[in-house]
């Protein structure tokens, strides 16, 4: 089943959206408080033989060792290549849970749950501004996310630009009190479309936060993306690996609103070509690139 299908047959619909407040977290108050080695491997053949006899030999080796390295290269390219939502997931239980949730390219929706055990490895505090106290789980990302995202923040300050961090990780029971919370305040349909269920949440593979500006208060609504720091964000984040995870217009694919706030990692080149096409994560690693 597709996502559009199945966000069909789950009955959201975004047209309720309008003048809704966004919302999953604390600043909005609808959560709870609380080598392959290659042609460098010289021929070892090549060494053994020598001398005028061996002179073709020699050529011989010459050219395999070059069509070996050609082919090492070839490898290579392959194991940079993007891995498909297809080769990522798999039936476990009622779920499909996806193979690869410490990946930076891992794809978590309604769609493809995480496991609900997986805590991702090497969780620290960026060194950012952040609206979460010290030693709050949510001020947390992976290590290679988070220095992505020190990166960003200095370059929007240095563009005259104030960020505020304002939640990144969060465990599968933290996501699951977040939508109960939601569902109980808003009704289980508007809590589908701003918060993910548990397992569901990219906010579980440590490689997201929310990310606001004091100037509305450091809240995640869509102001945001109205203000030169949410401006700023939309054009710049793929140069520090992120992407806006849930865009305006592509509600039927990604099954939430617009969340202007919402910054996922994929690294650099992954966030540039997914931001230059103008698509979500679901259609870019929808086949092999
Ligand atoms: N608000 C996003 C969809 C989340 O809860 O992960
Ligand atoms: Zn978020």
């Amino acid at each position: 089943m597709t996502m559009k299908n199945l966000v069909v047959a789950t009955g959201l619909s975004f047209a309720l959206l309008a003048g809704c407040q966004a919302g999953s977290d604390e600043q909005t108050s609808n959560e709870p408080q609380n080598q392959a080695e290659n042609g460098g491997q010289t021929n070892n053949d090549s060494k053994t033989h020598s001398g005028n006899a061996n002179e073709n030999q020699t050529k011989d080796n010459q050219e395999n060792d070059q069509a070996k390295n050609q082919e090492d290269d070839a490898k290579q390219d392959d194991s940079a290549a993007y891995p498909t939502m297809a080769e990522t997931i798999e039936k476990k239980g009622d779920n499909l849970t996806v193979t690869n949730p410490d990946s930076i390219y891992v794809v978590a929706n309604k769609e493809r749950n995480l496991p609900s055990d997986f805590v991702p490895k090497n969780l620290v505090e960026p060194d950012v501004p952040s609206y979460a106290p010290k030693g709050d789980p949510k001020r947390l990302m992976v290590q290679e996310a988070a220095t992505a995202l020190e990166k960003m923040f200095e370059g929007a300050k240095e563009d005259g630009f104030e960020l505020k961090a304002v939640s990144g990780y969060r465990s599968y029971e933290r996501q699951e009190a977040i939508f109960a919370y939601n569902a109980e305040q808003r009704g289980a349909e508007v809590a589908n479309q701003v918060s993910a269920q548990a397992g569901q949440s990219e906010h579980q593979t440590g490689l997201t936060m929310d990310i606001s500006t004091p100037s509305i208060g450091s809240s995640l609504t869509e102001d945001f993306g109205d203000t030169p720091e949410g401006q700023w964000v939309a054009e710049h984040a793929h140069e520090y690996g992120f992407v806006v995870r849930y865009l305006k217009g592509k509600e039927d694919i990604t099954g939430y609103q617009y969340e202007p706030w919402h910054v996922r990692y994929v690294g650099k080149e992954a966030a540039t070509e997914v931001h230059k096409a103008g698509v979500t994560l679901e259609e870019f690693f929808s086949e092999e690139k």
